[in-house]
């Protein structure tokens, strides 16, 4: 049993710490000349410079003896060879051997786990080149050349994330719609932009229970079957750990694609769930994926703290939200391709972290998951910079911008880093204007806002893996440094149920009785009213 956090000596140093004044960017880089080198971390092509965290050399210390204190190295090893760590659903979490080579399995989750995702890999593999060399029909003999994903969260959001970023770099991508709201309209518009006959539609769901999806999933087959004129199950894929209810749905067995209970839907991209990744992209940058998220892996299980890259980021966050008054954390790709990565890392940060209680169910006692979100950089600039530069919060700044620009036009190049390059430099160094020039006040930057700088050479596959597997062992390392299980949801369950039992009194077919909530009578009152009418 490691101690809990409030009992570690490192951490009552660090919030010794924390109640002095931070060190000035100035004074930090004033003081130590290999700042930059010491607090800038490269993995091949991506380098994350931490060095513009107002982090003082011995907060540094303390941080890495509080990681040490709180046996994080224990903690990394428990998730790698598939020990519970997600104790309130009694589950492993191996979404690391997802994407671990087979020779290695021996070290990570064992042979029983590596066979199961090697079958899977082979599966997917075998119906991806049956599709892209034309060899699936729709029901008219035409082969397939439309993908639309219908799922949700972690079914949808890494799909969508990654297509987006990738689909650039792949020559003949195959077109991927992704459906994921409740209401039809979404599927409504893709309906007008594919041809039914050449469409292959995915149904993933690690539950297969969810609402929205499995809504869509029967409209999906009743517009198919209709336009057919006979139920087509060839043309539906299906992604689940639920195989009875795969086949119950009508997905044929050798279109049935497994995950299992330790795979979590917000960490499940590398799983079938990437099926439509690999299906429109192609097999070998999904491989490629993989092997920038095992490279990532690979760091963080054998690095030393002090060069750990998700270490590092774990423990700022840590410092920033619990002791720094920090409230959210910003992230911003210089990329229009990494569009959605924010979306896709609000889930994966905020579902794993937003928790009260810890892992044993304890009150969590210090500010721990804030609050994520983000926009493409340059877009930001002109939008929700200002608050980042002076508002009053404050909040982790990362940017992300990549080095290599040779597809970009001449006019356009360097201009996209020495973006991101000046407003690293304006958060963290600020401004102080001549007090009697006009408008100083107004003119006046406190800079030390903490930023982290993620450079790589260009958005590839492999890149795009590391990224994506970086920021999950950052939201690891928090969590076991707050004590928190990033890897249930409980706090999603109660508004869906709330809602399923909602349904008949929205439709009009239940009466509104003083049984249901006063503020919802009020509103279905009105409706049912004719509302402004
Ligand atoms: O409601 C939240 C959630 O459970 C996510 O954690 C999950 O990724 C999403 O719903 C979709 O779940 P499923 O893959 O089971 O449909």
């Amino acid at each position: 049993m490691t101690a809990p956090l409030e009992r570690c000596s490192a951490w009552q140093r660090l919030v010794a710490q924390a109640a002095a004044p931070p060190p000035t960017m100035e004074a930090l880089f004033a003081a130590e000349s290999e700042r930059f080198q010491r607090h800038s971390l490269a993995l091949d092509d991506v380098l994350v410079d931490v060095s513009r965290h107002p982090v003082a050399e011995q907060t540094w210390t303390d941080l890495f003896q509080l990681a040490s204190e709180r046996d994080l190295s224990g903690a990394i090893e428990r998730l790698f060879t598939g020990a519970i760590v997600n104790e309130s659903e009694g589950r492993a979490a191996l979404h690391t051997a997802l994407r671990e080579p087979p020779e290695l399995a021996a070290q990570g989750a064992g042979i029983e786990v590596a066979t199961a995702v090697q079958q899977q890999l082979e599966r997917m593999a075998s119906l991806v080149e049956r599709l892209r060399s034309g060899q699936l029909h729709g029901y008219d003999g035409r082969p397939l050349q439309d993908v639309v994903n219908i799922g949700i969260g972690g079914s949808e959001c890494g799909v969508t994330m990654a297509y987006e970023a990738l689909a650039a770099t792949v020559e003949q991508p195959l077109r991927l719609h992704t459906v994921a709201a409740v209401d039809g309209r979404e599927l409504s518009a893709v309906w007008q932009q594919i041809d039914p006959a050449t469409t292959l539609f995915v149904v993933a769901s690690k539950s297969f229970t969810t609402q929205e999806t499995l809504t869509n999933a029967r409209t999906a087959w009743q517009w198919l079957e209709q336009a057919a004129g006979r139920p087509v199950p060839e043309q539906f894929v299906g992604v689940s750990a639920d195989e009875q209810a795969m086949a119950d749905f009508g997905i044929p067995e050798a279109q049935r694609l497994q995950i299992w209970d330790w795979v979590g839907g917000r960490y499940s991209l590398p799983s079938a769930v990437g099926f439509p990744v690999a299906a429109t992209l192609g097999m070998a940058p999904f491989c490629e994926l993989l092997r920038g998220m095992h490279a990532m892996d690979r760091h963080f299980r054998e690095s030393p703290w002090a060069n750990n890259i998700p270490v590092r980021l774990g423990l700022l966050g840590l410092w920033e939200f619990s002791l720094g008054g920090a409230c959210g954390h910003a992230v911003l790709p210089y990329h229009p391709g990494l569009r959605r990565f924010p979306a896709y890392l609000q889930q994966l940060d905020m579902e794993s972290l937003g928790k009260s209680v810890t892992q044993s169910g304890e009150a969590v006692t210090v500010p721990s998951g804030a609050i994520l979100w983000g926009e493409v950089g340059g877009n930001a600039q002109h939008s929700f910079f200002q608050w980042l530069h002076q508002g009053t919060g404050r909040v982790i700044v990362e940017l992300l911008a990549p080095v290599d620009e040779a597809e970009c036009p001449e006019a356009h190049r360097g201009l996209t880093l020495a973006n991101a390059l000046g407003q690293a430099e304006a958060l963290a160094r600020g401004q102080r204007p001549d007090p009697a020039a006009p408008a100083a006040a107004h003119r006046h930057y406190t800079g030390n806002r903490p930023v982290t700088l993620v450079l790589f050479r260009r958005l590839d596959p492999y890149t795009l893996g590391q990224l994506i597997a970086l920021h999950e062992h950052r939201v690891f390392v928090q969590a076991h440094l707050w004590g928190i299980n990033p890897f249930d949801q409980w706090g999603v369950e109660l508004g869906k149920q709330l809602a399923k039992g909602l349904v008949p009194l929205v439709r009009g077919e239940a009466a509104l009785d003083t049984s249901s909530d006063p503020a919802t009578r009020g509103v279905l009152t009105w409706v049912r009213a004719g509302m402004g009418e």
